[in-house]
Formats: C-alpha cells, structure tokens, sequence
C-alpha cells in the first residue's frame, strides 16, 4: 500500500547482504509452470550505470543511483517461453516491495518492449544471445519520499459478471 516509485538517492552505497534479500525475494515470484526463466544483472559499475540515460529518456535517476538491477529472461532456457514478460514483471515487482521493506527506494524502467531499449541495453551488460532484458530497477537509499495515494475505485470491480 505504501510503495512508491523513488527517483532521487543518497549517496549511501546499498551492501551486497541487501541486494542478495532483493534477489532472494525476486526468484519467490511465481512463473508460468515453475518455470523461472530470470536472471538478474547486478550493474554498479559507474560507466555503464551512465550510459543508460544516453538512449532511455526516462531513466536520467540512473545518474544518482549506486546501482540498478537487469530483470532478463533466458528465452531459449524457458520452459513456456511465451511467458517470460510475466514470469519477469513478477520477479520486478517482488523486487521493488522488497526494496520499500527494507527501506530502500526503487524505480521500475521499462525496457521491454521498446525494441531500441533492448538492443542498447543487452550489449551494455553483454547479454548472451537468446536472453532478454525485460526492466531496468535503479534503487538507493530514498531521497525523496512520496506520499500514500489512494488509487482504489470500486467501479473497477464487477461481481460475477462485468
Ligand atoms: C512497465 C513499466 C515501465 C516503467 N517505466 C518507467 C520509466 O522508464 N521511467 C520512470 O521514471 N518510471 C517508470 N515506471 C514507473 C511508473 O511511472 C510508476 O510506477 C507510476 O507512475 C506509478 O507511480 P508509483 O510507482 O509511485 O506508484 C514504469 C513502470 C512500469 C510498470
């Protein structure tokens, strides 16, 4: 309920023990026939971390962060591979609710399914071929903290029938 996407990070680093709880909470996620095609590119490195704003208009907070995570899906590997988008959107948002747990702050960037943001963002991390990049999650330590919005509205909801 109190999850927010947080843009703007401290200059805190985030240790390796926090970032393992991220990923341990990430490959919980439930995939298509237990499937779990995801692997996870942990990316601290401050020359790649930059480059990623140069060809993603909407990831400038990359900048800032100490690092960010690469949600993949070995397609070739998957055992359902029309299912590894929703078999990686699980594991991405089981990461960001781990992130608010552990107060830390968390962005979803969307790579897939802009074509350009794939093929910009695989070769930057080296991606086998066959394995693809579904979300990029910048996280840190949050500067910014926004509050709860109530987004429920009961017309969404339809009993038995719509
Ligand atoms: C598939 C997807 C792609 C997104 N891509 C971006 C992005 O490129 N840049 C960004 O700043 N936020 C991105 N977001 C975060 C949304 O903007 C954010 O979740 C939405 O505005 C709701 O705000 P909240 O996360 O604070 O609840 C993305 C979220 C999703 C689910």
């Amino acid at each position: 309920m109190t999850r927010r996407s947080v843009r703007k990070f401290t200059s805190l680093e985030v240790s390796d023990e926090l970032v393992e709880k991220l990923l341990r909470a990430a490959m919980q996620a439930p995939s298509a026939n237990n499937g779990q095609p995801w692997h996870f590119v942990v990316i601290r490195d401050r020359a790649i971390l930059d480059a990623v704003p140069l060809f993603h208009p909407f990831a400038q907070m990359v900048k800032e962060a100490p690092l960010a995570v690469l949600v993949c899906a070995d397609t070739g590997n998957a055992r359902s591979p029309d299912y590894w988008v929703l078999d990686c959107s699980a594991a991405t948002q089981n990461i960001l609710l781990a992130a608010h747990a552990l107060g830390l702050g968390a962005v979803w960037l969307g790579i897939h399914p802009r074509q350009e943001r794939m093929e910009k963002m695989a070769p930057l991390v080296n991606l086998p071929e066959g394995v693809k990049p579904l979300a990029l999650i910048a996280l840190g330590f949050p500067a910014e903290h926004h509050a709860f919005t109530d987004r429920f509205k009961p017309e969404r909801i339809h009993q038995n029938t719509w």
